[in-house]
Parts: C-alpha cells; sequence; structure tokens
C-alpha cells in the first residue's frame, strides 16, 4: 500500500510555526481533508483544521496553501507516493495549524 507524505504547518498565533511530517496510507478517491481527518485519528486529534461540508468548494472553509497554491482540502485528491505541503492561508490571521481567521 502507498503513502501520502503531508509535510504540515503545526502551532498556534503567538509562537513559532513548525513543520511536522505524517505519512498516511492512501485509499483511492482520498482527498487531502482525508488524509488530515486520518492523522487526527490515528496519531494526533489535536490537529486544527477547519471544515464544514466536506464535500467539492461547497462551504470554503477548508482553504489553505497547497504546495504554494491556495486551494481547498475537501476537493484536491491525494497521489499515492507524493509528498504535500499544505499550510494556513497567508492572508488571514493565523489561529492554529491550519485553521486561519474566517474575518
Ligand atoms: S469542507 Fe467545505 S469546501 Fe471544503
Amino acid at each position: 500500500m502507498s503513502n501520502v507524505t503531508l509535510r504540515l504547518v503545526r502551532g498556534e498565533a503567538g509562537n513559532a510555526a513548525s513543520e511536522a511530517v505524517y505519512e498516511v496510507p492512501y485509499r483511492d478517491g482520498m482527498s487531502l481533508l482525508d488524509a488530515i481527518f486520518w492523522i487526527r485519528e490515528h496519531v494526533d486529534p489535536a490537529l486544527a483544521v477547519r471544515y464544514s461540508c466536506r464535500s467539492a468548494n461547497a462551504c470554503k472553509e477548508c482553504s489553505a496553501i497547497v504546495d504554494g497554491k491556495a486551494g481547498f482540502l475537501c476537493s484536491i485528491r491525494a497521489r499515492p507516493g507524493s509528498e504535500v505541503r499544505i499550510e494556513p492561508l497567508s492572508a488571514r490571521p493565523w489561529i492554529q495549524d491550519l485553521v486561519t481567521s474566517l474575518e
């Protein structure tokens, strides 16, 4: 079984950000948001990510920077054997991990 490597920005406002690396078992059709759910379920339930609809771009709450480009974590598919860097949006105040303020 192939893995997907996620490099995630971690930390919270007021402290320095760091990068954490996770190996997630790939499954067909997996989105990056699904991969983050796997991390929350199996490694670190404290990993912060905002989402609501969990489907393609309906709520837009899962916005993040993926490999340098803004996108929606629920609509970007993970690829087996790939490595992906995910950061919080830079244009909004950072709160924690992948979560920024909605204001
Ligand atoms: S969770 Fe709603 S657009 Fe991604």
